[in-house]
């Protein structure tokens, strides 16, 4: 199991990115009905990588970084502000996503364009992260 959890994991969030980059590239594009369905599946994996996430933190524990000097204060720096962005996100996500449903668009880009850049920079610190941790 430790050796498919991890990399189930790593493609759920692979998807999920996609998704939320192709479908901002699509709502740039005015193809709103694309947008929607992207982000409700970029929303779906993302969930999906959550419980996967937590799964994996139960059943296998966490992996203690052993880099050190400057290295571990980047990683530390890199992991604070991931996992604080990350806690921030949920709720930024669940706002997006109700004005969205309610059809308040205006209020919905509004807040959609701190939600999107946030979700970006933690998925990407989340790739580095797992690069530093594991080696790569
Ligand atoms: C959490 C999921 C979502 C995120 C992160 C998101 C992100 C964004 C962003 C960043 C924009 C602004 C684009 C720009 O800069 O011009 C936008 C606009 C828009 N989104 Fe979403 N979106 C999400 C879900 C949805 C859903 C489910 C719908 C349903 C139809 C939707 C409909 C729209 C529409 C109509 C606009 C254009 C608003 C306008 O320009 O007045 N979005 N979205």
């Amino acid at each position: 199991m430790e050796h498919w959890l991890p990399i189930v994991n790593t493609a759920l969030i692979a998807v999920s990115g996609i998704s939320v980059l192709v479908g901002y590239i699509a709502v740039r594009r005015h193809r709103i009905g694309l947008h929607h369905k992207l982000m409700l599946t970029g929303t779906v994996f993302a969930a999906l990588f959550l419980v996967v996430y937590v799964l994996r933190y139960f059943l296998l524990g966490t992996k203690l970084y052993t880099g050190e000097g400057w290295v571990r204060a980047v990683y530390f720096t890199i992991l604070i502000s991931h996992t604080v962005l990350a806690i921030a996100l949920g709720p930024l996500v669940l706002v997006t996503l109700v004005r969205a449903m309610r059809r308040q668009f205006v209020r919905h880009r509004a807040i959609a364009r701190i939600t999107l850049p946030i979700w970006l920079y933690v998925a990407v610190t989340g790739w580095i992260i797992y690069a530093m941790l594991y080696g790569l």
